[in-house]
């Protein structure tokens, strides 16, 4: 089955991506709705929660894309392998990802992962960028106690400034990391692995 064609970047502050989404409800599309749950923001095509979905069908995930036919490929590809435990959302994160959480049960979300964002280099499109003050809040207030953040980056000022909005966030504690804590790595990590480039990474927990 060929790739489905997209385009490399979109301007998630053009129109088009500043729509509000309708909440998740997750008793809709989790095979069992209250499993804990994994949310990753920025999944692309999203093979990271599909490997990890096969690995772990006692949690469900959740990946979440500005790009919405990769969507459609991840919920296409989560049927054809029967994975119940495996949804993918299209939705802007830094626009409206409180809106898509809106009705998330209570103490659901135990883990987060935001990889590699695109880092939109250029001053002029910071505003572009997905990690921003409410995105941070958003998570924090739906992840569970004791929930955890894992950040990765290869681009160093980013990883600076997106490290330094969850520093600021007083429910989170830093945890120490140099590793990926999870058994499966996105497309992106392995590409600047085998590039032998530097990796940036930080987990968080939330503590209140
Ligand atoms: C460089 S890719 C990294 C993909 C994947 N996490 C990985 O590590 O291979 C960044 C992804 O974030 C998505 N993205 C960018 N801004 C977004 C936003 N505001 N909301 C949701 N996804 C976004 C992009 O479309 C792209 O698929």
């Amino acid at each position: 089955m060929p790739r489905v064609r997209v385009h490399q970047h979109v301007n998630p502050l053009a129109p088009f991506y500043r729509f509000t989404p309708k909440p998740i409800l997750v008793e809709n599309v989790f095979d069992n709705p209250l499993l804990p749950l994994h949310l990753d923001v920025g999944c692309a095509r999203g093979r990271f929660v599909l490997k990890m979905a096969e690995m772990f069908p006692e949690r469900n995930f959740l990946g979440v894309e500005i790009r919405e036919p990769l969507v459609a490929e991840g919920n296409r590809l989560a049927r054809e392998n029967n994975l119940i435990n495996l949804h993918y959302e299209f939705n802007n994160a830094t626009y409206s990802l409180d809106k898509l959480l809106e009705n998330l049960p209570t103490g659901i979300m135990h883990t987060v992962t935001i990889q590699f964002p695109d880092p939109w280099y250029k001053k002029k499109h910071a505003k572009r960028r997905m990690v921003d003050g409410n995105l941070v809040e958003t998570i924090v207030e739906h992840l569970k106690i004791s929930g955890k953040i894992f950040v990765q980056t290869d681009v160093d000022f980013l990883a600076e400034e997106m490290f330094e909005i969850f520093r600021g966030n007083q429910s989170l504690r830093e945890i120490e990391t140099s590793e990926n804590p999870f058994p499966v790595k996105t497309e992106r990590e392995i590409a600047v692995e085998e590039k032998d480039l530097p990796i940036y990474r930080a987990m968080f927990e939330k503590i209140s």
